[in-house]
Protein backbone atom coordinates (compact mmCIF):
# COMPACT_ATOMS: atom_id res chain seq x y z
CA UNK A 1 0.00 0.00 0.00
CA UNK A 2 1.37 3.47 -0.97
CA UNK A 3 0.02 6.55 0.92
CA UNK A 4 -1.44 9.52 -1.01
CA UNK A 5 0.70 12.11 -1.77
CA UNK A 6 -0.88 15.71 -1.53
CA UNK A 7 0.90 19.33 -3.05
CA UNK A 8 -0.93 22.51 -3.31
CA UNK A 9 -4.60 21.09 -3.90
CA UNK A 10 -3.48 17.93 -5.38
CA UNK A 11 -3.96 14.45 -4.14
CA UNK A 12 -2.11 11.82 -6.33
CA UNK A 13 -3.19 8.39 -5.36
CA UNK A 14 -1.21 5.01 -6.14
CA UNK A 15 -2.91 1.30 -7.12
CA UNK A 16 -5.63 0.19 -8.89
CA UNK A 17 -7.82 2.11 -9.84
CA UNK A 18 -11.07 0.46 -8.72
CA UNK A 19 -9.59 0.02 -5.34
CA UNK A 20 -9.08 3.66 -4.96
CA UNK A 21 -11.17 6.43 -4.08
CA UNK A 22 -11.88 7.48 -7.63
CA UNK A 23 -15.84 6.12 -7.39
CA UNK A 24 -16.63 8.15 -4.29
CA UNK A 25 -14.74 11.50 -5.64
CA UNK A 26 -16.93 10.77 -9.15
CA UNK A 27 -20.04 10.31 -6.97
CA UNK A 28 -19.97 13.00 -4.10
CA UNK A 29 -17.58 15.72 -5.38
CA UNK A 30 -18.81 15.50 -9.06
CA UNK A 31 -22.00 14.55 -8.69
CA UNK A 32 -23.77 16.72 -10.71
CA UNK A 33 -20.77 17.48 -13.37
CA UNK A 34 -20.80 16.44 -16.43
CA UNK A 35 -17.75 14.10 -17.20
CA UNK A 36 -15.51 14.67 -20.35
CA UNK A 37 -12.87 11.89 -21.10
CA UNK A 38 -9.99 13.38 -23.41
CA UNK A 39 -7.61 10.09 -24.92
CA UNK A 40 -6.04 9.78 -27.51
CA UNK A 41 -7.06 6.82 -29.84
CA UNK A 42 -4.85 4.15 -28.38
CA UNK A 43 -5.66 4.26 -25.03
CA UNK A 44 -9.40 4.43 -26.49
CA UNK A 45 -9.17 0.82 -28.40
CA UNK A 46 -7.38 -0.82 -25.21
CA UNK A 47 -9.07 0.83 -22.34
CA UNK A 48 -11.88 2.76 -22.47
CA UNK A 49 -14.38 0.04 -22.45
CA UNK A 50 -13.05 -1.19 -19.12
CA UNK A 51 -13.03 2.57 -17.29
CA UNK A 52 -16.65 3.53 -18.53
CA UNK A 53 -18.25 -0.09 -18.14
CA UNK A 54 -16.50 -0.34 -14.17
CA UNK A 55 -18.06 3.19 -13.03
CA UNK A 56 -21.65 3.51 -13.73
CA UNK A 57 -21.10 7.37 -13.73
CA UNK A 58 -18.77 7.18 -16.71
CA UNK A 59 -21.34 5.42 -18.43
CA UNK A 60 -22.54 8.79 -20.20
CA UNK A 61 -19.31 10.66 -20.30
CA UNK A 62 -18.56 12.50 -23.51
CA UNK A 63 -15.24 10.86 -25.02
CA UNK A 64 -13.18 13.24 -27.47
CA UNK A 65 -10.29 11.37 -28.86
CA UNK A 66 -7.45 12.67 -30.91
CA UNK A 67 -4.54 10.87 -32.54
CA UNK A 68 -1.72 9.36 -30.50
CA UNK A 69 1.95 11.61 -31.23
CA UNK A 70 3.67 14.40 -29.91
CA UNK A 71 2.68 16.57 -33.55
CA UNK A 72 -1.09 16.37 -31.85
CA UNK A 73 0.25 18.55 -29.15
CA UNK A 74 -0.83 22.17 -31.02
CA UNK A 75 -2.98 24.91 -30.15
CA UNK A 76 -4.77 23.90 -33.48
CA UNK A 77 -6.17 20.37 -31.24
CA UNK A 78 -7.24 22.43 -28.37
CA UNK A 79 -9.08 24.41 -30.58
CA UNK A 80 -10.75 21.46 -31.79
CA UNK A 81 -11.45 19.93 -28.00
CA UNK A 82 -12.85 23.28 -27.10
CA UNK A 83 -15.31 23.46 -30.08
CA UNK A 84 -16.52 19.86 -29.21
CA UNK A 85 -16.92 21.18 -25.17
CA UNK A 86 -18.80 23.88 -26.45
CA UNK A 87 -21.01 21.56 -28.12
CA UNK A 88 -21.87 19.40 -25.27
CA UNK A 89 -22.65 22.55 -23.59
CA UNK A 90 -19.97 21.58 -20.59
CA UNK A 91 -19.56 24.17 -18.10
CA UNK A 92 -17.35 25.50 -15.21
CA UNK A 93 -18.56 23.06 -13.00
CA UNK A 94 -18.20 19.43 -14.96
CA UNK A 95 -15.31 17.56 -14.72
CA UNK A 96 -12.61 16.87 -17.56
CA UNK A 97 -10.87 13.07 -17.43
CA UNK A 98 -7.44 13.03 -18.75
CA UNK A 99 -6.87 9.62 -19.37
CA UNK A 100 -3.41 8.77 -21.37
CA UNK A 101 -0.53 9.37 -21.62
CA UNK A 102 2.31 12.92 -21.82
CA UNK A 103 0.42 14.60 -24.63
CA UNK A 104 -2.73 13.60 -23.30
CA UNK A 105 -2.23 15.16 -19.65
CA UNK A 106 -0.29 18.33 -20.96
CA UNK A 107 -3.17 19.14 -23.68
CA UNK A 108 -6.41 18.05 -21.59
CA UNK A 109 -4.96 19.93 -18.57
CA UNK A 110 -4.20 23.09 -20.43
CA UNK A 111 -7.87 22.74 -22.51
CA UNK A 112 -9.22 22.67 -18.82
CA UNK A 113 -7.59 25.31 -17.78
CA UNK A 114 -8.52 27.95 -20.05
CA UNK A 115 -12.02 26.61 -21.04
CA UNK A 116 -14.48 29.02 -19.59
CA UNK A 117 -11.59 30.53 -17.58
CA UNK A 118 -11.06 27.00 -15.95
CA UNK A 119 -12.51 23.82 -15.34
CA UNK A 120 -11.48 20.87 -12.59
CA UNK A 121 -9.67 18.22 -13.99
CA UNK A 122 -8.39 14.54 -13.17
CA UNK A 123 -5.56 12.57 -14.67
CA UNK A 124 -5.24 8.91 -15.19
CA UNK A 125 -2.31 8.89 -16.21
CA UNK A 126 -1.49 5.50 -18.70
CA UNK A 127 2.19 5.55 -19.85
CA UNK A 128 5.00 5.27 -17.70
CA UNK A 129 6.09 8.53 -18.67
CA UNK A 130 3.13 10.22 -17.30
CA UNK A 131 2.76 8.47 -14.03
CA UNK A 132 6.46 9.58 -13.13
CA UNK A 133 6.13 13.00 -14.15
CA UNK A 134 3.95 14.64 -16.65
CA UNK A 135 0.61 13.87 -14.72
CA UNK A 136 1.84 15.24 -11.61
CA UNK A 137 3.32 18.98 -10.77
CA UNK A 138 0.66 20.92 -12.94
CA UNK A 139 2.88 21.73 -15.84
CA UNK A 140 0.37 22.06 -18.61
CA UNK A 141 0.45 23.13 -22.27
CA UNK A 142 1.14 22.46 -26.40
CA UNK A 143 4.21 22.97 -28.23
CA UNK A 144 4.51 25.76 -30.50
CA UNK A 145 5.99 24.26 -33.92
CA UNK A 146 9.39 22.35 -33.27
CA UNK A 147 9.61 24.44 -30.03
CA UNK A 148 8.60 22.29 -27.23
CA UNK A 149 5.98 23.71 -24.33
CA UNK A 150 6.17 27.28 -25.20
CA UNK A 151 2.34 28.02 -25.00
CA UNK A 152 0.94 26.43 -21.25
CA UNK A 153 -0.43 27.70 -17.92
CA UNK A 154 0.90 26.48 -14.33
CA UNK A 155 -2.67 24.21 -13.29
CA UNK A 156 -2.70 20.99 -10.97
CA UNK A 157 -4.64 18.06 -11.27
CA UNK A 158 -7.89 17.94 -8.63
CA UNK A 159 -6.26 14.05 -8.62
CA UNK A 160 -4.22 11.68 -10.46
CA UNK A 161 -4.62 7.90 -10.06
CA UNK A 162 -1.55 5.96 -10.73
CA UNK A 163 -2.41 2.16 -11.74
CA UNK A 164 0.24 0.29 -13.05
CA UNK A 165 -2.18 -1.99 -14.94
CA UNK A 166 -2.13 0.57 -17.69
CA UNK A 167 1.73 -0.53 -18.30
CA UNK A 168 0.58 -3.95 -19.17
CA UNK A 169 -0.28 -2.64 -22.95
CA UNK A 170 2.68 -0.48 -22.81
CA UNK A 171 5.45 -1.09 -25.48
CA UNK A 172 8.91 -1.62 -24.29
CA UNK A 173 10.38 1.72 -26.04
CA UNK A 174 7.48 3.60 -24.27
CA UNK A 175 8.28 1.91 -21.24
CA UNK A 176 12.11 2.86 -21.86
CA UNK A 177 11.12 6.22 -21.94
CA UNK A 178 9.32 6.50 -18.88
CA UNK A 179 12.51 5.14 -17.24
CA UNK A 180 14.71 7.87 -18.45
CA UNK A 181 12.62 10.29 -16.41
CA UNK A 182 13.03 8.16 -13.64
CA UNK A 183 16.96 8.12 -13.65
CA UNK A 184 16.83 11.91 -14.15
CA UNK A 185 15.19 12.20 -10.69
CA UNK A 186 17.85 9.53 -9.01
CA UNK A 187 20.58 11.56 -10.75
CA UNK A 188 19.36 14.88 -9.96
CA UNK A 189 17.95 13.86 -6.05
CA UNK A 190 18.75 10.45 -4.65
CA UNK A 191 21.94 8.48 -5.20
CA UNK A 192 20.55 5.30 -3.57
CA UNK A 193 17.72 5.71 -5.84
CA UNK A 194 19.79 6.16 -8.81
CA UNK A 195 22.03 2.79 -7.61
CA UNK A 196 18.69 0.64 -7.17
CA UNK A 197 16.93 2.01 -10.85
CA UNK A 198 20.53 0.58 -12.37
CA UNK A 199 19.72 -2.17 -11.37
CA UNK A 200 15.86 -1.78 -12.49
CA UNK A 201 14.61 -3.35 -15.29
CA UNK A 202 11.95 -1.19 -17.72
CA UNK A 203 10.24 -3.89 -19.75
CA UNK A 204 10.47 -6.56 -17.39
CA UNK A 205 9.37 -6.01 -13.71
CA UNK A 206 6.62 -6.52 -10.87
CA UNK A 207 7.80 -4.11 -9.45
CA UNK A 208 6.45 -0.36 -11.21
CA UNK A 209 4.50 0.91 -8.22
CA UNK A 210 7.48 0.80 -5.75
CA UNK A 211 9.58 3.37 -8.09
CA UNK A 212 7.08 5.12 -9.81
CA UNK A 213 6.22 6.40 -6.13
CA UNK A 214 9.81 7.09 -5.59
CA UNK A 215 9.79 9.17 -8.31
CA UNK A 216 6.73 11.16 -7.72
CA UNK A 217 8.00 11.92 -4.37
CA UNK A 218 10.99 13.36 -5.35
CA UNK A 219 9.09 15.13 -7.73
CA UNK A 220 6.58 16.46 -5.36
CA UNK A 221 9.33 17.31 -2.82
CA UNK A 222 10.68 19.99 -5.40
CA UNK A 223 7.61 21.25 -6.77
CA UNK A 224 5.73 21.54 -3.38
CA UNK A 225 8.79 24.38 -3.26
CA UNK A 226 7.99 26.04 -6.33
CA UNK A 227 5.37 24.74 -8.43
CA UNK A 228 5.24 28.12 -10.71
CA UNK A 229 9.74 27.16 -11.31
CA UNK A 230 11.54 30.34 -10.19
CA UNK A 231 14.15 28.44 -8.97
CA UNK A 232 14.32 24.98 -7.39
CA UNK A 233 12.16 23.33 -9.79
CA UNK A 234 14.42 24.04 -12.72
CA UNK A 235 16.59 20.86 -11.11
CA UNK A 236 13.78 19.12 -13.00
CA UNK A 237 14.81 19.77 -16.48
CA UNK A 238 18.19 18.19 -16.09
CA UNK A 239 18.54 16.65 -19.32
CA UNK A 240 15.80 18.36 -21.25
CA UNK A 241 17.94 21.80 -22.61
CA UNK A 242 19.55 19.76 -25.43
CA UNK A 243 16.82 17.12 -25.21
CA UNK A 244 14.29 19.09 -25.72
CA UNK A 245 16.14 20.69 -28.79
CA UNK A 246 17.10 17.08 -30.11
CA UNK A 247 13.13 16.19 -29.81
CA UNK A 248 12.31 19.27 -31.41
CA UNK A 249 14.70 19.19 -34.18
CA UNK A 250 13.11 15.76 -35.33
CA UNK A 251 9.88 16.97 -34.52
CA UNK A 252 10.33 19.83 -37.43
CA UNK A 253 11.90 16.95 -39.89
CA UNK A 254 9.22 14.46 -39.46
CA UNK A 255 11.08 11.69 -37.69
CA UNK A 256 9.94 12.31 -33.91
CA UNK A 257 11.31 10.55 -31.17
CA UNK A 258 9.86 9.49 -28.07
CA UNK A 259 10.85 12.35 -25.24
CA UNK A 260 12.60 9.86 -22.77
CA UNK A 261 15.03 8.70 -25.65
CA UNK A 262 15.50 12.80 -26.10
CA UNK A 263 15.97 13.27 -22.41
CA UNK A 264 18.25 9.97 -21.98
CA UNK A 265 20.38 11.74 -25.22
CA UNK A 266 19.76 14.82 -23.58
CA UNK A 267 21.46 14.20 -20.15
CA UNK A 268 24.38 12.47 -21.22
CA UNK A 269 25.31 15.60 -23.00
CA UNK A 270 24.26 17.67 -20.13
CA UNK A 271 26.31 15.14 -17.83
CA UNK A 272 29.69 15.66 -20.56
CA UNK A 273 28.82 19.31 -19.62
CA UNK A 274 28.90 18.95 -15.82
CA UNK A 275 31.88 16.86 -15.87
CA UNK A 276 33.90 19.64 -18.31
CA UNK A 277 33.19 22.57 -15.76
CA UNK A 278 34.55 19.76 -12.67
CA UNK A 279 31.05 19.42 -11.61
CA UNK A 280 31.28 15.98 -11.62
CA UNK A 281 34.10 13.31 -11.96
CA UNK A 282 35.48 11.35 -14.89
CA UNK A 283 34.59 8.28 -12.69
CA UNK A 284 30.68 9.54 -12.21
CA UNK A 285 30.26 10.51 -15.82
CA UNK A 286 31.58 6.89 -17.09
CA UNK A 287 29.46 5.92 -15.01
CA UNK A 288 26.44 7.66 -15.95
CA UNK A 289 27.23 7.24 -19.73
CA UNK A 290 27.53 3.40 -19.38
CA UNK A 291 23.88 2.94 -17.75
CA UNK A 292 22.34 5.54 -20.37
CA UNK A 293 24.03 3.75 -22.92
CA UNK A 294 22.54 0.37 -22.07
CA UNK A 295 19.07 1.86 -22.14
CA UNK A 296 18.95 3.86 -24.89
CA UNK A 297 20.30 4.24 -28.22
CA UNK A 298 21.80 7.97 -28.84
CA UNK A 299 19.29 10.28 -31.18
CA UNK A 300 20.59 10.55 -34.39
CA UNK A 301 21.49 13.91 -35.83
CA UNK A 302 23.96 14.54 -38.47
CA UNK A 303 26.87 16.83 -37.56
CA UNK A 304 26.03 19.71 -39.93
CA UNK A 305 22.32 20.09 -38.08
CA UNK A 306 24.11 20.30 -34.46
CA UNK A 307 24.10 24.43 -34.80
CA UNK A 308 20.00 24.21 -35.78
CA UNK A 309 19.69 22.45 -32.53
CA UNK A 310 21.44 24.83 -30.58
CA UNK A 311 18.99 27.64 -32.50
CA UNK A 312 16.46 25.94 -30.98
CA UNK A 313 17.98 25.53 -27.58
CA UNK A 314 17.79 29.53 -27.54
CA UNK A 315 14.19 29.13 -27.14
CA UNK A 316 14.31 27.20 -23.97
CA UNK A 317 12.21 29.14 -21.31
CA UNK A 318 14.80 29.08 -18.64
CA UNK A 319 17.13 31.18 -21.12
CA UNK A 320 17.98 34.52 -19.04
CA UNK A 321 19.11 37.44 -21.62
CA UNK A 322 19.42 35.41 -24.54
CA UNK A 323 22.23 32.86 -22.56
CA UNK A 324 21.40 29.65 -22.27
CA UNK A 325 21.00 28.20 -18.78
CA UNK A 326 21.24 24.34 -17.48
CA UNK A 327 20.50 22.49 -14.64
CA UNK A 328 23.69 20.23 -14.46
CA UNK A 329 24.62 17.77 -11.58
CA UNK A 330 27.27 18.63 -9.44
CA UNK A 331 27.48 15.07 -7.96
CA UNK A 332 25.23 12.06 -8.47
CA UNK A 333 21.91 12.57 -6.48
CA UNK A 334 22.83 16.58 -6.49
CA UNK A 335 21.74 19.03 -9.24
CA UNK A 336 22.46 22.95 -9.47
CA UNK A 337 20.35 24.96 -11.63
CA UNK A 338 20.79 28.79 -13.76
CA UNK A 339 24.47 27.43 -14.75
CA UNK A 340 25.53 28.69 -18.31
CA UNK A 341 27.28 26.86 -21.27
CA UNK A 342 28.76 28.61 -24.16
CA UNK A 343 28.07 27.41 -27.56
CA UNK A 344 30.98 26.12 -27.95
CA UNK A 345 30.53 23.61 -25.04
CA UNK A 346 27.02 22.58 -26.11
CA UNK A 347 28.52 21.67 -29.53
CA UNK A 348 31.32 19.63 -28.04
CA UNK A 349 28.53 17.81 -25.75
CA UNK A 350 26.17 17.28 -28.45
CA UNK A 351 29.30 15.74 -30.53
CA UNK A 352 30.04 13.26 -26.92
CA UNK A 353 26.44 11.40 -27.54
CA UNK A 354 27.47 9.74 -30.78
N1 LIG B 1 8.97 17.83 -16.25
C1 LIG B 1 9.61 18.82 -15.50
C2 LIG B 1 8.71 19.50 -14.51
O1 LIG B 1 7.60 19.06 -14.30
O2 LIG B 1 9.09 20.49 -13.94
Amino acid sequence: MFENLTYNQSTIHFGILGKSQFEEILTEDFADAKKVIITDENVYHLWIQDLTTNYPELANAEIIQIPAGEEYKSIDVCTQIWSALSEYQIGRNDLIINFGGGVITDIGGFVASCFKRGLKFINIPTTLLSMVDASVGGKTGVDLGPYKNQIGVFSDAEHVFIDDRYLETLPNDELKSGYAEMLKHGLIADKSYWNDLREFDPVNTENYLEFIYRSVLIKKRIVEKDSKESGLRKVLNFGHTIGHGLEGFCLKNDMPVLHGYAVASGMLAEAYISCEKALISKQEYDDIRSTLSQSFSPVHIADNDFKEVIKLMHNDKKNKGGVIQFSLINGIGKCLYDQEANDKLVLNALESII
